[in-house]
């Protein structure tokens, strides 16, 4: 999508064209509207239009000034940055289709902020995973591919969002890893993505099957050994800090880029979503290019475990002994519980080799979290109170929500093994298995090092979209929260 800040709209007239503005509840509109007169408002009570969010009329306003969108902001004394970024989206979505090329987002009388947030809203809500759709046709495509945001201080308000382009530029990263296949995504082009960054400053490293087993890594590798695709660990680096030998933060993401279940196969209904299960790694992709992208002032490590989960006749067994990076020997008792196996290693090199400050990682780990939570919260799991409230503060600031989950000590025996160190999964029947997975991974986390797992298995796809910003499909959920994260914490 094109995107222009303007100080008087430009394509304004016309069949090609479609300028909205925004109506405040109870009808009131925006200064930005006055041109039109009374007309606007008259029709719009003729149309039951309160103004309410989410509400649009598309009004043909006579011959000079072609078609006016006339969208729902709800309360004035209410609207503020979220509420920019949700009508300049649900101005999108009303205009996409009507075959006007160029939308012109009215938003003269409002602050060089809330335009800058409406265009991210505008660059969210365009999104669209359209690659293998060779036979669409033109109709049937969005026809908007130009949005120009008419602002008092254009100049301003473009300054004003390029961080936040950076920003939407790393969810648009996040979201075609996510949405790609299985065919076309699996490690080494994943790897490939990555390292085609072209972001100055970002260094991106490739760890291949044999420099890992020299590592150790007996755990990540035991679940890609039964996939002809060779498993991968990607090492991305950002230094933005003043210091650049600073301690950095560190953030590392499950990319198993699909999840059959292994020779604890899954069943076949639903299993094509499992294409989407390098999501932790997706976030933690589209993380790093937004952060460098941004010129983040900090230093962040990203580190992705990239495999595929295949039954396989060299395929790990139920019962398998391996032995991790760390030492620790760990019994898989199910080869669907693959997901903190490469975590386990992952999380272990991450410590090792970069002794960070904290680390955050994101995982589509556990099918309970969905059962406990649903479509639209990420369980939040974590060892220090103060980088959970910073979560939570960052959660709230951002509307990417999260709850945070117990750890009870006293479940942990529970992964107790006979055999081995530890099992990969409890008695059958146990229950709270996604505290399970979160008291596995933490046995891979060094004594006071502060750390926080993000379960993302419900948030990372959408069946329903309820929100502009997230369309159906790839949400990139985790993006936007751990960039407030970072902003909040080392750049306030
Ligand atoms: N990738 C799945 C979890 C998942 C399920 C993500 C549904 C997204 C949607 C994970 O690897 C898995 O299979 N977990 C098992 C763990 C069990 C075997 C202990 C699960 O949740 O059933
Ligand atoms: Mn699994
Ligand atoms: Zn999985």
């Amino acid at each position: 999508m094109d995107l222009a800040f303007v100080s008087a709209p430009q394509s304004a007239s016309g069949p090609d064209a479609i300028r909205a503005v925004l109506a405040f509840d109870g009808g009131a509109l925006s200064p930005a509207a006055d041109a039109l007169g009374g007309v606007a408002e008259a029709l719009a009570r003729a149309f039951r239009f309160t103004g309410a969010k989410g509400q649009t009329l598309d009004l043909p306003v006579g011959a000079g000034e072609g078609r006016v969108l006339v969208v729902g902001a709800g309360a004035r004394d209410a609207f503020g940055p979220a509420e920019a970024e949700a009508a300049a989206g649900y101005a999108f979505n009303a205009a996409k289709s009507t075959g006007a090329r160029t939308l012109v987002l009215d938003l003269r009388g409002l602050s060089r902020e809330l335009a800058a947030r409406a265009a991210l809203g505008a660059e969210l809500a365009s999104y669209r995973f359209d690659r293998y759709l060779t036979r669409e046709k033109p109709e049937k495509k969005p026809s908007v591919t130009r949005v120009e945001i008419v602002a008092d201080d254009a100049a301003g308000a473009e300054q004003a969002a390029a961080n936040l382009q950076a920003l939407a530029a790393g969810v648009r990263f996040t979201r075609d890893l996510v949405s790609e296949p299985a065919n076309i995504l699996f490690p080494a082009e994943f790897a490939r993505r990555v390292q085609a960054i072209a972001i100055p400053g970002l260094e991106v490293e490739v760890l291949g099957e044999a420099q890992m087993a020299e590592l150790g890594m007996g755990a990540l590798l035991a679940v890609g050994q039964g996939s002809r695709r060779e498993s991968q660990l990607v090492v991305m680096r950002w230094n933005g800090a003043d210091d650049a030998t600073a301690q950095p933060i560190a953030f590392v993401g499950k990319g198993v880029c699909f999840d059959t279940g292994g020779i604890s196969i899954k069943p076949a209904a639903g299993m094509e979503d499992m294409k989407w299960d390098m999501g932790g790694a997706g976030v933690v992709a589209g993380l790093m290019h937004a952060l460098a992208g941004r010129k983040a002032k900090v230093n962040a490590v990203g580190i992705l475990g990239l495999v595929e989960n295949m039954p396989d006749g060299n395929a790990t067994r139920p019962g398998d002994i391996v032995t991790s990076m760390s030492g620790q020997t760990i019994e898989v008792l199910n080869t669907d519980a693959e997901g903190r196996l490469v975590l386990a290693d992952a999380l272990w090199y991450c410590q090792d080799r970069f002794k960070p400050r904290f680390i955050v990682d994101l995982a589509t780990l556990t099918g309970a979290i969905i059962i406990s939570l649903g479509a639209d919260l990420a369980g939040l799991f974590s060892n220090d109170d103060a980088l959970a409230g910073d979560l939570l503060a960052a959660s709230a600031a951002e509307g990417e929500q999260i709850w945070r989950m117990p750890m009870p000590p006293a479940y942990d025996k529970q992964i107790d093994s006979p055999a081995a160190d530890i099992k990969n999964i409890a008695a059958p029947g146990a229950g709270g298995g996604s505290i399970l997975a979160a008291l596995f991974l933490q046995r891979f986390i060094g004594e006071g090092l502060p750390w926080a797992h993000l379960d993302i298995a419900g948030v990372t796809w959408r069946k329903k979209s309820d929100h502009p910003s997230y369309p159906e499909g790839a949400s990139g959920f985790g993006v936007r929260l751990l960039n407030r994260l970072v902003a909040d914490r080392f750049e306030a």
